[in-house]
């Protein structure tokens, strides 16, 4: 299925907040990402994007035929890490494992590289997301280490996993 990426918008809200509200989302992400995932939540989350859209930070709504199915963003680092961006992504359920990730991954770190002096664009998969692990094997990326014991995720201590693309 072909991906697009597209800068959000406030029409947004109703399908991102509905995609977003799912515990196997929610496990693989930071905590900062809540579930359940609210209407206010996706409010919140989208109107950052468009407040911030280029300044820190390249937000953008994943879209399949037509319909907004994920997230996805590059966030700028500062002082000694200004040359690096974190990326970070999730998709619909329903969407998964149909290398949708993997091309929007590809397509968002090309727009990074050409709009940002970036030297490299990183990512802190958990070690045990084998699926985000592939995509960014997928998109070019790779391994520089696994930090062990360094994420504290629904009362587990969890190994985590550093990848990162290079300037082309
Ligand atoms: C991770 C995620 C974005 C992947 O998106 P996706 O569009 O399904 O990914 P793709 O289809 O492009 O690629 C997934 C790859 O991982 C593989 N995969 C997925 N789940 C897997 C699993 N549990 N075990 C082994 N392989 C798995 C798929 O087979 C595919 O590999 P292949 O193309 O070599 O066959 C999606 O599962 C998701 O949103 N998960 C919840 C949020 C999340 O984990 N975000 C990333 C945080 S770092």
């Amino acid at each position: 299925m072909e991906v697009q990426l597209k800068p959000w918008s406030l029409d947004d809200i109703p399908d991102i907040a509905r995609h977003a509200n799912n515990p196997n989302i929610a496990c693989n992400l930071r905590d900062a990402f809540p579930h359940p995932y609210t209407l206010a939540d996706a409010e919140h989350f989208v109107s950052g994007c468009i407040g911030n859209d280029g300044i820190g930070q390249l937000c953008r709504a994943v879209v399949a035929d037509g319909a907004v199915v994920g997230s996805i963003g590059l966030f700028l680092g500062s002082d000694v890490s200004r040359k690096s961006a974190e990326l970070g992504y999730w998709l619909a359920e329903e969407f998964w494992g149909r290398g949708m990730m993997s091309a929007a991954v590809r397509q968002l770190c090309a727009e990074g590289f050409t709009r940002f002096d970036l030297a490299r664009i990183y990512a802190e998969p958990f070690a045990y997301n084998i699926g985000s692990r592939r995509v960014l094997e997928h998109a070019g990326f790779s391994l520089e280490g696994i930090l062990k014991n360094s994420v504290f995720k629904k009362g587990r201590l969890l190994d985590s996993c550093v990848y990162a693309l290079l300037c082309p």
